[in-house]
């Protein structure tokens, strides 16, 4: 049984920097409890598919090439497009209708990949977020990142954000006095204000204030300014119902600071709130998902949280599943 009696919340989540996929490169992938392959066509646009063929099931991931913006499978040579179809096969004038690989849908914003994940294969209906900071004048222009594999669930993640009472005792930091919350549509909107220390800068005392939209249960898009003014994209992509890639990226506004400065200094900032992220891992990987949790005056928005939260699962009874 698993932990989390969830399944896999349709959404965008990032599955790889861009970095990661240069032109004309294949990747393996295991998310959304499938093998997946990505690839690069050779006009540098990026492409998500399920990973086995549907010739014969060989992994596309595993010794596929490209060709323009096609994948030619290893084992007979079958080309699948970026779109799923198949587009030759070497020793046949005709192709079987059914010949399709499943893509996902794929966006490249702000140095991720992403691609939607949806168990019906339904199409995307929000769209991940626009990160106008990005290459823009006044701030660094790589992420400084991070990531982690944990066993927890996208949903687990994405509640702790509204659980106000955990601030003090995981992450030793006053429960934000200025906060606010809102469940709007596809996103939740928040904003908290806060004191903490930084430990990796000697322990400094840094007053902040974080702006932040999550669309969907997959990513959060952070604004936060302290002494560092930074944003934050954070991935949570499901490996399967219980584990979760985590890839956590920050960016700085120079503000002034040579490129020497203002490298060592966003490491130490970016650090520190990385170090504040790993905190909720031991909490994460061990609890259990309680559905009728006994809650108290001080807790955070907890059941409307989840309200807004199960918009994101397909009911039962499940139809036609993306398998
Ligand atoms: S298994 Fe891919 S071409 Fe045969
Ligand atoms: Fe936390």
């Amino acid at each position: 049984m698993s932990r989390f009696p969830f399944g896999i919340p349709f959404g965008w989540y990032p599955v790889a920097w861009s970095f990661e996929l240069e032109k004309g490169a294949v990747l393996r992938r295991h998310y959304f409890s499938r093998e997946l392959v990505l690839f690069r066509g050779e006009s540098g646009e990026a492409f998500v598919l399920d990973a086995y063929c549907p010739h014969l099931g060989a992994h596309l991931g595993v010794g596929g090439r490209v060709e323009g913006d096609t994948l030619r499978c290893p084992f007979h040579g079958w080309r699948c497009s970026g779109a799923g179809d198949c587009v030759e096969i070497p020793y046949a004038n005709r192709k079987p209708a059914s010949a399709r690989a499943l893509a996902h849908p794929v966006r490249e914003i702000a140095g991720f990949v992403w691609a939607w994940y949806h168990p019906k294969r339904e199409a995307p209906s929000f769209e991940p977020p626009e990160v106008p900071e990005w290459r823009a004048e006044g701030w660094t222009p790589d992420w400084t990142h991070y990531e982690w594999t944990i066993r927890t669930h996208p949903q687990e993640i994405a509640e702790n954000s509204v659980d106000w009472p955990h601030f003090h005792h995981i992450h030793h930091m006053e429960p934000p006095p200025d906060r606010a919350v809102r469940f709007e549509g596809h996103e939740i909107r928040w904003h908290a204000a806060t004191t903490k220390n930084v430990s990796t800068l000697g322990g400094a005392a840094d007053e902040i204030r974080v702006v932040g939209r999550n669309p969907g249960l997959g990513c959060s898009y952070v604004r936060y300014s302290g002494m560092l003014e930074t944003v934050i994209v954070m991935g949570m992509t499901p490996v399967d119902e219980e584990r979760v890639h985590m890839r956590f990226g920050v960016i700085g506004k120079q503000a002034g600071r040579s490129d020497a400065e203002m490298a060592g200094f966003q490491q130490a900032y970016a650090d520190d709130m990385a170090l504040a992220v790993e905190q909720d891992f031991p909490i994460w990987e061990n609890k259990v998902y309680r559905a009728a949790p006994r809650l108290c005056e001080g807790d955070g928005p907890v059941p409307e949280f989840r309200r807004w939260a199960a918009q994101f699962y397909v009911a039962d009874p499940p139809g036609e599943t993306l398998r």
